[in-house]
């Protein structure tokens, strides 16, 4: 595998590879890898001639900067880590390399950034639109691959290639969960050993609420939800919130879109974790 820090290196190597090759295939990360990242890997090495990978922890993606400086980060691990996928090629530039100037560049993507993650997380998709549209721009991948887990920031990324007409295949990937249902993240990492035992309980509910879809409206599905996991112990709740899979909408009734999806974010201790779940 091999390995730029500077912009103009990993160009002029991927300029001459393209040439050579039929497609790239990106898989952008913040490192800390895991077997999610690995399965993105995997699928992005499948589909396409070279693979490249990116580790940046974007720090304008952040809207607490605990959450910044806490953020795992073992370059070492993930490199061995891509070498076991035979991953191409790594970029991975200093913040300096990434953000030369202080960033001011302001997407919109409407409604789609007002709720959820985008209502608590202010700031934090206009982070990731600037971070993904300008590796997009220096990678070029024919094809760029993302998880579900993160299922409003593929919609955001839809958007800005839709805005900005970029020329790149999204590739959607479902969420990889650990064997006991908990979707696997970076942060997982930073949950206390008892955490790290109730954390599971996250997906039971929500696979448990997905399935009353006959019985209960949205709102209900909501309320039930929510009452299951305010019974976890240390967990403080951002939103419960069941929206059309495709604007992510808040529903009120089921026959409202043609697919829907039950979200949530929490913090459990002082980790803050997302997961959601396909309803129909
Ligand atoms: O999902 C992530 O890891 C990050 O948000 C991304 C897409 C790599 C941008 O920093």
């Amino acid at each position: 595998m091999r390995i730029f820090n500077q912009i103009n290196d990993l160009q002029s190597v991927l300029q001459a590879e393209r040439k050579r090759t039929r497609s790239i295939g990106f898989v952008p990360t913040m490192g800390a890898l895991h077997e999610g990242h690995l399965e993105l890997m995997r699928r992005a090495k499948a589909e396409n001639e070279l693979l490249v990978a990116s580790v940046f922890v974007n720090p304008i993606q952040f809207n607490n900067s605990i959450d910044l400086e806490k953020y795992p980060r073992n370059l070492q691990d993930d490199i061995r880590l891509l070498e076991s996928v035979a991953c191409d090629v790594l970029f991975n530039p200093s913040v300096e390399e990434m953000y030369p100037e202080p960033v001011t560049t302001q997407y919109s993507f409407g409604s789609l950034e007002e709720v959820m993650e985008g209502a608590f997380r202010p700031g934090h998709f206009n982070g990731v639109a600037v971070v993904v549209h300008k590796l997009f721009e220096i990678v070029q991948p024919d094809k760029a691959y993302f998880g579900e887990k993160d299922f409003q920031q593929l919609a955001i990324i839809r958007e800005l290639v839709r805005q900005y007409s970029l020329p790149v295949d999204i590739v959607a990937c479902p969420t990889i969960r650990e064997a006991d249902g908990l979707a696997m993240s970076s942060r997982n990492q930073r949950l206390l050993p008892a955490e790290r035992v109730i954390a599971p309980k996250i997906y039971q509910i929500l696979k448990k609420g997905a399935s009353l879809r006959n019985v209960l409206s949205p709102k209900e599905m909501r309320i039930w939800v929510r009452t299951q996991l305010e019974k976890i112990d240390g967990c403080m709740i951002d939103y419960v919130e069941v929206a059309d899979d495709i604007e992510l909408q808040p529903i009120e009734h089921w026959n409202q879109s043609t697919g829907a999806r039950l979200f949530v974010a929490l913090f459990l201790g002082q980790v803050r974790l997302i997961d959601n779940i396909r309803i129909f």
